[in-house]
């Protein structure tokens, strides 16, 4: 196979580092990883610290990249405003790419990474199981800006491009925002710490209704699958575990693994009730001899929280991507435990 070049945003992030990870193994790439921090990942690529919001970064230290084959954009910045929200995310891509296809001959794909926010799952119920050319929801959404902008630029030019739509990532990493795999241990390690059964801490209906996830190794492959097949091209897919779920049948299994006892559903907001647990946090690091993550760094209780809220059913249909040929799938309480052991093993939950 010829040699192809992938460059990565987002590789210091929970997604990008899995893809970059992935890609690593696979070989067959020349790989650059672009982000203003260095990931936490050994191999052999080259990483470029650059502010993807500042065109003239962009420019001055991407701006010779000229054998890229593979832009993989899983970059993303947060903003509170959803008007900011747009012009961030959207200013990131649109830097991106214009240096790239300035200077590369040789651009083949340009991956983008969006999410089941496509549909509408952050706004209220959503038809599913959700179909990629569903209706959009009423704007703003950064991921419309920025698929509407990939799309017109790739008109006429010899690049394709794809998007993948996960939802609910899932994978071992510290410092991400969004770790819900993290962030039900440790809420389960504070609970144990208190003297507390194990209860689910959302909304009486969010224990019920249907959910998914998507395990960040399966995705970083669905990723490469979707960049790298020409069936694929100028297209989007979800990309889930491929199984639901309810948090009432896996809740009992969290239990057992964390040896606690399981008692009924208890709404709280995460946010304003674990924000004094700091604390308790460091006597469980300190007792347990973990690694020194502040609890600040580990988990961002709004996450979960959003995520507990949602008292509706998330599903997407992954007979697109099956339909093409990707038919990988993971078992989503296999999943969980399994990065459960892995964070214990790397003594970061006791
Ligand atoms: N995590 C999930 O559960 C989930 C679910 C569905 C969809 N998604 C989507 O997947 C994508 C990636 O999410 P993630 O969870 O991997 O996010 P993440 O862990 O927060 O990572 C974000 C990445 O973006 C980089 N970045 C942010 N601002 C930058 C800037 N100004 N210049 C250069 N790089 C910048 C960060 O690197 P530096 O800070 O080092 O610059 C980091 O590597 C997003 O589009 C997200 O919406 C995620």
């Amino acid at each position: 196979m010829t040699k192809r070049t992938a460059l990565v945003t987002g590789a210091s992030g929970l997604v990008g580092g899995y893809l970059l990870k992935y890609l690593l193994d696979q070989g067959g790439w020349d790989i650059v990883a672009a982000s203003r921090r260095k990931p936490d990942i050994p191999g052999n690529y080259r990483h470029i610290a650059v502010d993807l919001l500042d065109p003239a970064d962009c420019k001055s230290k991407l701006g010779s990249l000229k054998d890229v084959s593979h832009i993989f954009f899983v970059a993303y910045i947060e903003r509170s405003d959803p008007r900011d929200l747009v012009t961030a995310n959207l200013g990131m891509l649109v830097n991106l790419v214009e240096t790239i296809e300035a200077v590369s001959p040789v651009l083949e794909h340009v991956h983008l990474s969006e999410g089941t926010k496509w549909y509408g799952n952050h706004l209220g119920p959503f038809k599913t199981p959700a179909k990629e050319d569903d209706p959009r929801h009423m704007p703003p959404n950064f991921y419309y800006d920025q698929q509407d902008f990939l799309e017109q630029r790739q008109k006429g030019k010899r690049w394709g491009w794809s998007a993948v739509r996960p939802h609910a990532v899932c994978g071992f990493s510290t410092g991400g925002p969004m770790n819900l795999t993290l962030a039900i241990a440790v809420y389960a390690a504070i609970s144990k710490e208190l003297g507390l059964p194990l209860s689910f801490p959302g909304k009486p209906g969010a224990y019920s209704a249907l959910y998914q996830c998507t395990d960040a190794a399966l995705l970083a492959k669905g990723i490469t699958w979707m960049a790298t097949e020409p069936k694929a091209a100028n297209q989007a897919f979800n990309i889930t575990n491929g199984d639901i779920f309810r948090w009432q049948n896996l809740w009992p299994k969290f239990a057992d693994f964390f040896g606690m006892a399981l008692a009924p559903s208890r709404y709280i907001s995460l946010g304003r009730t674990m924000a004094d647990k700091g604390p308790v946090w460091d006597c469980i690091v300190a007792r347990h001899g973990l690694q020194p993550h502040s609890y600040q760094e580990i988990v961002a209780w709004g996450y979960p929280e959003n995520v507990f809220a949602s008292d509706y059913d998330i599903v997407s249909d992954m007979g697109k991507a099956r339909r093409l040929g990707f038919h990988d799938s993971v078992d989503s309480k296999e999943m969980f435990l399994r990065m459960f052991t892995e964070f214990r093993r790397n003594r970061i939950i006791p």
